[in-house]
C-alpha cells in the first residue's frame, strides 16, 4: 500500500454524505484515477475506477471507518483471501480506500449471494462451493484466543443505546403478550431487558479471525472476502449470529426489501424477494395487548444446507455455544431495521422470528447442533417462479 496522500479540502464541509460526485471525481483525478461508476449507499460511497487502464474498486467513508477497515485488512489478509489493498488516500475527515478489482464480481454474478440465487432458480446444489468458502473459517478457528473486546461489537453492545433502546423506545407493542404458534410466549419489553443487561456485563470471548460482516454480498465465491471494517478476532458467537441470519433470512428478504441499494449490480434479488414473504396468520387485539402468530420461518432448502454446511466447520472443531448465541441473533434481528417502520407483515415476520430462535435450547450445552432440527421443523420451504419448492 501507499503511504497516506493527504491533499486540502475540495468544496466544502468533508462529511461522507455531502461530499458530492463532482468532489469524488477531483479528489479522484489528482490521484490519476478516472471514475467508470459510483454508488451511494448509506454506510460508503464506491464503485469502480481506472488508472493506468487497471481497473480498481475504490471506497470511501470517513477517514475513522476508512482506518478501521485498515486495521480490519491487515489483520485478516495473511489468513483470508481478500482483495490487495492498493492506495488510501485521505482528505481531512474523509478517506478513499483504493482496492484490486475482483473480476469475478459482474452482473449477479460472483458473490456468495448471486450463488444461492443461481442455485435456487436451478433447484441444484452441491457444497463444493462453500466448502471451498467455510475452509477459512476452519483453518482460523484452530487458532483460538481470549478477547476482552473485538471488532463486531459495532453490531451488538454499541447498539444497544444507539438502536434498541432509541428505537424501541415508548412502543406500545412492548407492552404485548405475542404467543406464537400457540407455544412460545414473549414479550419485548422483557427482552429488550434482558438484552440490556446481557450486553452490558464485562466479560472475556472465545475469538477466531474472521471477516466479521459474514452478509452474502461480502462474500465472493472465488473465494474472496469483502467489507473488512469489522475484520479481526471477533467472539465465535457474533460471527455465527451475523452470519446465520443474514443467510438465512435477511438477504433474501428483508435486506433486498428495505435496503435495496446494497443490491447494485446484483439486482435480480430485487423481483424474487417476494417469493421468501412469510405465510403467516396473525391478529392483533389491542384491548387485550396481545398479538397471536401462527406460521413458519420462510426459508429455501439450499440456505438451510449451506447453514448446516457452515455449521458444521464449527461441530467439527469442538466449538460449544451456549444459550447466549439467541441474544446475538435477536439483536441481529432487530438492530439492521428498525422493525417499528416495516410494512406490518414484516413487522410480524421480525417478532415471530424473535419468538422463535429465543426458544433455541442448549441441550447437552452445545446450541449448535439443536439449530439444524428447529430450523428444519419450523421452516416451510419457498416456491420460486412457477411453484416449484427450492
Ligand atoms: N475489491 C472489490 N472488487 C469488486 N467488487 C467489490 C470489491 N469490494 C467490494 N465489492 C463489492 O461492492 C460491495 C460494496 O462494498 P463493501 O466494501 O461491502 O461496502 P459497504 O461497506 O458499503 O457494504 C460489496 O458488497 C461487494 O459486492
Ligand atoms: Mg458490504
Amino acid at each position: 500500500m501507499n503511504l497516506i496522500n493527504i491533499f486540502g479540502k475540495v468544496g466544502g464541509k468533508m462529511e461522507i454524505t455531502e461530499l458530492s460526485e463532482k468532489d469524488i471525481k477531483a479528489i479522484l483525478k489528482t490521484n490519476q484515477y478516472i471514475i467508470k461508476n459510483i454508488n451511494f449507499q448509506n454506510n460508503s460511497i464506491n464503485g469502480s475506477t481506472i488508472k493506468n487502464k487497471i481497473k480498481y474498486f475504490f471506497k470511501i467513508m470517513s477517514s475513522e471507518r476508512c482506518k478501521q477497515e485498515i486495521e480490519g485488512y491487515s489483520s485478516i489478509k495473511a489468513e483470508y483471501p481478500v482483495p490487495r489493498l492498493v492506495e488510501y488516500i485521505e482528505c481531512t475527515d474523509t478517506g478513499i480506500l483504493i482496492y484490486e478489482y475482483v473480476n469475478a464480481i459482474k452482473n449477479n454474478q460472483g458473490l456468495l449471494h448471486d450463488y444461492i440465487l443461481k442455485c435456487e432458480a436451478k433447484n441444484t446444489y452441491t457444497s463444493d462451493v462453500v466448502k471451498k468458502i467455510f475452509q477459512y473459517y476452519d483453518k482460523s478457528l484452530k487458532k483460538i484466543c481470549r478477547v476482552n473486546s473485538f471488532p463486531m461489537e459495532e453490531f451488538y453492545k454499541k447498539r444497544i443505546n444507539t438502536r434498541l433502546l432509541n428505537w424501541y423506545k415508548d412502543w406500545e407493542i412492548n407492552e404485548y403478550k405475542i404467543i406464537i404458534n400457540e407455544t412460545i410466549n414473549i414479550n419485548l419489553k422483557e427482552i429488550i431487558g434482558t438484552l440490556e443487561n446481557f450486553f452490558e456485563m464485562p466479560k472475556t470471548y472465545e475469538a477466531f479471525l474472521s471477516q466479521g460482516d459474514p452478509n452474502t454480498v461480502n462474500i465472493g465465491i472465488k473465494p474472496i472476502f469483502m467489507d473488512l471494517t469489522t475484520a479481526g478476532y471477533n467472539y465465535i458467537e457474533a460471527e455465527i449470529a451475523a452470519f446465520m441470519w443474514s443467510e438465512l433470512i435477511a438477504d433474501a428478504y428483508f435486506c433486498p426489501k428495505y435496503h435495496a441499494k446494497s443490491y447494485k449490480y446484483h439486482e435480480q434479488i430485487l423481483c424474487l424477494y417476494d417469493n421468501y414473504k412469510p405465510n403467516l396468520k396473525y391478529s392483533i387485539n389491542r384491548d387485550k395487548k396481545t398479538i397471536k402468530i401462527d406460521g413458519n420461518l420462510k426459508i429455501s432448502k439450499i440456505r438451510k444446507k449451506i447453514l448446516n454446511e457452515y455449521l458444521r466447520i464449527f461441530m467439527k472443531n469442538n466449538i460449544v455455544v451456549g444459550e447466549e448465541l439467541k441474544y446475538y441473533i435477536v439483536m441481529r434481528i432487530l438492530c439492521i431495521f428498525n422493525i417499528r417502520e416495516m410494512e406490518e407483515i414484516d413487522t410480524i415476520y421480525s417478532l415471530f422470528c424473535v419468538g422463535m430462535f429465543l426458544k433455541l435450547e442448549a441441550k447437552g450445552k452445545n446450541i449448535l447442533s439443536n439449530i439444524e432440527l428447529m430450523i428444519e421443523n419450523y421452516s416451510e420451504d419457498v416456491k420460486i417462479g412457477h411453484g416449484e419448492t427450492v
